[in-house]
Formats: C-alpha cells, structure tokens, sequence
C-alpha cells in the first residue's frame, strides 16, 4: 500500500516544490494550506508521516503536533522551520516531532528525512505489535505479565474465534472464571448472553431443570414453563463451573446435549434446539476423576477439546507483584484510604508466601489490609498470615515450638554432638534473626540469602509445627 503523506505548508510554490522533490517515491501526498484542514484530515485518517510547517495562517503549527501525541496518532510528524528558528524546531522535537528540517532544504534532504521517519513508523509499529502479542500485563479481566499467563492468553486468542469447547483446569481462585469469560468476550459471540452454572453449588435434583428448564407442572411447584441455562446461552456460551461435581446421570444428557446440540426440559416431550458454545472448568484432577468412575470418559473426551491449564500464582512470581500493588491501588480508591505502596519488607513476605488460595486469597489479603489499616505504605505487621504466624511463634505461648529442644534423630545416640543439618541450618538463621533486631531482610543480607529464601523456610517451620 503507498505511505500518506500530509504535507501542510501555507506557501504554494513551496509546496508544489517539495510534491516534486518526493514525486519518486511513490507516496499518496495530500497538501492543505491551513492548520483547520490539516486536523481534519489527519483525524480522518492519520497520515504516516505528517510535514508540518510550524508557521500558519490559522494557528501555531505545535499545536497540531500537540494534537497528534494528545490523541496518540499513529503518526510520524518532521517540522519545517525558517532559518534561525532552531530553538523552536528542537521544542517541537520534545512534543514527539520526529525530526526536522530548516529551510531552504534541498530535495535529497527532504527524501532522506521522510524515509528514514517511514522506517521508524514501521519500527514504532513493530515494537507495538510485539507488545501486544508477546507482554501483555492486562488481559480482558486478567493481570498478569508472567510467561505462563502469555501462553494462556495467546491460547485464548486462538480458542476464542471458534466454536470448540474449551476445558479450563487450575487450582481454586486461580482465575478459571476470569478465563471462560475471557474466552466468550473475546468470540463472535460477544455480543450473545455469557451464561455460568456452577454444578456444585446446585442440588443434584435441581441441576437438570437449571440446565435444560423444566415446563409447568414437571414437579410440585413448577408453577411455569421455565428456561434453563442451555436456552438462555442461545448464540452466546455456557460456562459450565466445576463440571466434575456433576451427577453421572445427568453427565449422560449433557453429552447427548452436546453431541446433537438438542435436549428436552425436565417434564416435556419437545426436542429444543440452541446454538451454545461450550467452556467447562474444574479445580479437580479431570483424568484422575475418569479413573475414579466420578466422570465420564466419553464426556471428557467430548469436552476437552482446547485445554487451558492456570498455573497457580506461586509459580508467577511477577504476577504477585504486579496483582498486589493493583488490588491496593484499587481497594485504596473504594475504602477512601492513603495506601500507595509496601514497604520492602513486605514485599517480600508476599513473595514468600504460598498462595494456597491464589488470585482470591491475596485479593482477601489485600481486602483485609486495607479496611483495617491506613497508612501510605503497607507494612509487615499490617499482613494477616504473617502477623498470625508472629503471634504463634511468641515465647509467651504456652507450647514451646517443637524445634527449639535439641533433638536426637536416632535412639542411642543421644550424647553425640552431631546435630541434623536442617536444625544447624534453622539455628543460624535464627542466631542471624536475633542478631539482627528481627530484620529479616538484614539478617538475609548477613546469611548472603535472599530475604524471600528466609520467610519461605520460616513458613515452612511453622507449618510443620502447626502438623505436630
Ligand atoms: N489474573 C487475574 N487478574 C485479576 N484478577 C484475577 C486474576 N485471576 C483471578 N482473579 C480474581 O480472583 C478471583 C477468583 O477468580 P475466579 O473466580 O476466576 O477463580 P476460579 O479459578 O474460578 O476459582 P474457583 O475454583 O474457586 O471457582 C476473582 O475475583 C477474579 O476476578
Ligand atoms: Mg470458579
């Protein structure tokens, strides 16, 4: 396609003379003589490359340029200044201008500059797409820049056009309905109903009539005809929540369902027909359920067409970063609080911990923190699980930690000096931790740790203490 230049220069001879000068190289050039028709055609459709001429009838030509990064128009702009005016032509270079040209300039000039803003154009566009394709931060209703997350978006990308059923698995809170949803807005179906049923949360007996309707009098108190999930997600999609806690015989009419695209309401003798698109989701082991008898073979087999596996968010550890300061931010602005940041200290005990409940859990986390506290910056003792497990490893608690008697591995050999390794290793950090006025961050810098090494092995002490 041939690159748009816009060239706005309020001299016609001039203009006429750079139209010849760029004549060879093929481009689409439109000329305007005021900086009103240069708005409207660079909003019209914004040009590749813009040579604006700085002095107009009309208007100051950086006000155009002003215009352009305002908006953030993907075009490449080269200022035309007079002789003397440099200090203008360098201004202009600080609102975005590309480059720019002192007049007179010869033709050879003037090529030159446009190409090399056309290769830079291409460039600027490049980097963009690369962005948007290979570092994504934010995702439909996701966050998170994380390498597995980039390969669940990509997936998303290519599922979404299509009609094939998608099988969400992950761990709780991981963002399984963040994902369905994802899928839907990102189909043709968008504009079609998203329709979630969470099979657990349903009575076994009531589950049919949620999927498929029951008509007027089917059971005591059908009272009216009524629609199910499968009729209402009619040209949209049919999330189906926690599918392995469905009962197997209603397994049996959601493959039929699935297979024909038609079912009966419970109590009705009609087929019914709908165009849906299937997402499922379950936070168990779906193979290890087939295994079990729980979950039908032929129906996995019927639903696991495109897999999408979420990693849980201890696996992500850039996303916790990026997740935690965005709930703050968020949290902060509803609950009307000064929270901006967290303190390093307590970055990282949220990089250390577990993250059992994933995405939910911090959310709550952060939730908590918020409400209770206020202050401008999140520190460790405001951290629920942490000031908990503080609390629990007091010297005023009745039951002394487990760890801290030497302990004998072996009957017999009580009197040997040797102690275990892990026991030597827990000693010094907490020689360290003592050392150090309980700066776990210090301590970690003295031990050549990180900080993260520590909490993580702390944590884990308190679990085990916790089992025994
Ligand atoms: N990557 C993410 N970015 C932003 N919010 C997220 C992300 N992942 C999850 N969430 C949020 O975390 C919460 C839990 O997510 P969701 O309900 O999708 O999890 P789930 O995997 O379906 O959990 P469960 O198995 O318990 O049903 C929701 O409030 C959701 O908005
Ligand atoms: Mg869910």
């Amino acid at each position: 396609m041939k690159k748009r230049i816009l060239l706005i220069e309020d001299s016609q001879s001039l203009a006429s003379l750079y139209q010849s000068y760029l004549e060879a190289g093929g481009y689409m050039i439109v000329t305007v003589e005021t900086g009103r028709d240069a708005i409207v055609q660079i909003l019209r459709e914004p040009p590749d490359v813009v040579l604006l001429d700085l002095k107009l009838p009309d208007m100051d030509g950086m006000d155009i340029l002003k215009r352009i990064q305002q908006d953030d128009l993907p075009c490449t702009v080269i200022v035309m200044t007079a002789h003397g005016s440099i200090d203008i032509a360098v201004n202009a270079m600080q609102y975005g201008a590309f480059d720019f040209l002192v007049k007179p300039f010869d033709a050879r000039r003037l090529q030159v500059t446009v190409k090399n803003a056309l290769a830079n154009n291409n460039l600027v566009k490049e980097v963009q797409g690369y962005r948007e394709q290979f570092a994504r931060r934010h995702y439909e209703g996701f966050i998170g820049e994380s390498l597995p997350m980039q390969g669940v978006y990509r997936i998303i990308d290519c599922a979404a056009p299509s009609n094939a059923t998608v099988f969400i698995t992950g761990e709780s809170g991981v963002g399984k309905e963040v994902c369905a949803e994802a899928i839907h807005n990102r189909s043709p179906r968008k504009p079609g109903p998203f329709v979630p049923l969470n099979c657990g949360a349903i009575p076994k007996d009531l589950m049919e009539s949620e999927i498929f309707g029951h008509v007027k009098g089917a059971y005591t108190g059908a009272l009216n005809n009524r629609d199910g999930a499968a009729t209402q997600a009619h040209r949209g999609t049919l999330f189906l929540d926690e599918i392995c806690e469905m009962d197997l015989e209603l397994q049996t009419k959601l493959l039929r369902f699935i297979q024909t695209g038609t079912f009966q309401r419970v109590g009705g003798s009609q087929q019914e027909t709908v165009d849906v698109r299937f997402v499922c989701a379950t936070n168990r082991d779906p193979l290890q359920e087939v295994q079990a008898g729980r979950f039908r073979e032929d129906l996995y087999y019927r639903l696991h067409v495109i897999p999408i596996y979420l990693p849980p968010l201890r696996e992500r550890e850039t996303d916790i970063k990026l997740l935690m300061e965005s709930f703050l931010r968020e949290y902060a602005k509803q609950e009307n609080k000064r929270f901006t940041r967290f303190s390093p200290e307590a970055v990282n005990i949220m990089m250390a911990h577990n993250w059992p409940g994933n995405v939910r859990e911090l959310q709550n986390v952060i939730r908590n923190i918020v409400v209770l506290n206020n202050d401008e910056a999140v520190t460790p003792d405001m951290i629920p699980f942490h000031a908990a497990s503080r609390a629990s490893s007091s010297p005023q608690r009745p039951s002394a930690p487990q760890f801290e008697q030497p302990l004998s591995a072996e009957p017999g050999q009580e009197d040997t000096p040797i102690k275990p390794l892990w026991l030597i290793e827990k000693e010094a950090i907490e020689q360290a931790i003592e050392h150090c006025g309980g700066n776990i961050p210090k301590a970690a810098a003295m031990l050549d740790v990180s900080a993260s090494t520590i909490y993580r092995k702390k944590e884990k002490w308190e679990q085990e203490q916790a089992i025994t």
